[in-house]
This record gives structure tokens, C-alpha cells and sequence, in this order.
């Protein structure tokens, strides 16, 4: 694992962008694994600074996302096929039809997730797959449990997470309580793995998942098994961590 630590939020961003920008460079069709929460915003606004500056491309990009709640319409401000429009897909030149999210209204979820899985396969896996790490180790929506969860699935939100996630919705009553998430199988199938992290709050999470035992309980802890993970964050982030 390779860690790259930064002094702040900014600098973490521009790390976490140069990586996706360097991996759409040297590969113009890649297929890039992305992901929402507060972490990523500031990396895909550099993306979106460096596209209008005129040098990089996202034409043939293929993106496919990590996660959507259950339940929420895309239209939604809370949904994540809005959070991507409005923070990378609007703003860049990505063919509408080349972004993929699970479908959170999918009438049978089952159906819904071994159709996402089979897109996975298709499309050959990510290229690079960016992740945020959630306080209790998840990634996606992969949520502590006895196992690792491999296919796509719907997940039912723990305490913490629905917790973490109120701050957006008018209420925790509004947060949804299940999502359709990416599994660690299409996760550990990427061949980078980029996890951006940033604040204090997270240093216990990052010790967890990369400096403690391989555990399920901890879900971010499998990337410790991955060929190729590059661990962003700030100093804060990353305070838990030895040098
Ligand atoms: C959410 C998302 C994750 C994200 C995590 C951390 O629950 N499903 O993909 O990494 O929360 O979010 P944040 O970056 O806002 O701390």
C-alpha cells in the first residue's frame, strides 16, 4: 500500500484528482469506480476545473458507481445519481449513457444487483476505484458483519451510518434505512484502489482498516489484501498511522 499524506483537505483533493486524471490520461476508455460523501467533492471539482481548463477528456470514460439508497428517486438532492450530476457528470464531457449507478427503484433488488454485477464483468472491472471510508470501516454501503459481503447487495444502513448521513436529510427520520452497494468482490476486482480520507474524525477508522487485523467487522480492512491500494489523506486522517 502505498500512503501519500497531505496537510489538508485541498491538498487531499488535488492528490486524489491527479490519480484519476493521471488513469483517464493513460487511458482515455478506463473504467473508473466512483464514490460520494462529503470526501470525494473536492476531487471531482479539480476534475471539473482541469476539463473546462480545456486537457482532459472524460469522452470515452465509463463510469460506474459504488452505491444508491433504496428507494430514493434519482431526482432526489439526496440520491447519488444527483450527487454525480451535480458534482462531476454535468460539469465534464462523460456521455450521459456511459454513467452507471445501481437503480435505487428497481422493482425486484436482486434482479436489480446481478444485473450491476453483471455490468461489473462486462465492463472488466474498474480500472480505479476511488472510496471513502465510513467511522465504522465501511466502504460503499459494505457495512461491519460477521462476513465479507461479495456480490452486489441491498444493505440494511447501521446506526453509525444512518447517523453520519442525517446531517444531509431534514431529519434522521428521512434517512434512508437500506441502499444497493457495490459488494467487496467488484471492489477488490479493481485494479487500483484509491481510499481518499480527511479530518480527525476518521483517524480511528484509517488505524482500523489498515494498521489492525483483516476482519470483517471492519470492511475497509480486505484492501490490506489488495495488490495495489493508494491511501490519500490528510495529516488528521492519517494521525493514527505510523510515518
Ligand atoms: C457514505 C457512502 C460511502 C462514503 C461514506 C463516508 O455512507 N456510502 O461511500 O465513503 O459515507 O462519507 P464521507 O466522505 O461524507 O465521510
Amino acid at each position: 500500500m502505498r500512503v501519500i499524506r497531505t496537510e489538508n483537505y485541498e491538498a487531499m483533493s488535488a492528490q486524489v484528482a491527479a490519480l484519476i486524471a493521471a488513469q483517464v490520461i493513460a487511458k482515455p476508455d478506463c473504467v473508473l469506480g466512483l464514490a460520494t460523501g462529503s470526501t470525494p467533492i473536492g476531487a471531482y471539482a479539480r476534475l471539473v476545473e482541469w476539463r473546462q481548463k480545456g486537457g482532459l477528456s472524460f469522452a470515452g470514460v465509463r463510469t460506474v458507481n459504488l452505491d444508491e439508497y433504496y428507494e430514493l428517486p434519482p431526482e432526489h438532492e439526496q440520491s447519488y445519481r444527483h450527487f454525480m450530476q451535480i458534482n462531476l457528470f454535468d460539469h465534464v464531457d462523460i456521455l450521459p449513457e456511459n454513467t452507471n449507478l445501481p437503480d435505487g427503484l428497481a422493482p425486484d433488488p436482486e434482479t436489480e444487483c446481478d444485473r450491476y454485477d453483471a455490468l461489473i464483468d462486462a465492463l472488466g472491472g474498474c480500472d480505479l476505484q476511488l472510496l471513502g471510508l465510513g467511522h465504522n470501516g465501511h466502504i460503499g454501503f459494505n457495512e461491519p458483519g460477521p462476513v465479507f459481503v461479495l456480490p452486489t447487495h441491498l444493505a440494511f444502513l447501521t446506526e453509525s451510518t444512518i447517523n453520519a448521513n442525517s446531517r444531509l436529510f431534514a431529519s434522521k427520520e428521512e434517512v434512508p434505512r437500506m441502499a444497493l452497494t457495490m459488494g467487496i468482490r467488484g471492489i477488490m476486482k479493481a485494479k487500483r484502489v484509491v481510499v481518499a480520507v480527511s479530518g480527525a474524525d476518521k483517524a480511528e477508522a484509517v488505524a482500523r482498516a489498515f494498521a489492525g487485523p483483516v476482519n470483517p467487522e471492519v470492511p475497509a480492512s480486505i484492501l490490506q489484501l489488495h495488490p495495489d491500494v493508494v491511501l490519500v489523506g490528510d495529516r488528521a486522517a492519517l494521525s493514527g498511522l505510523e510515518e
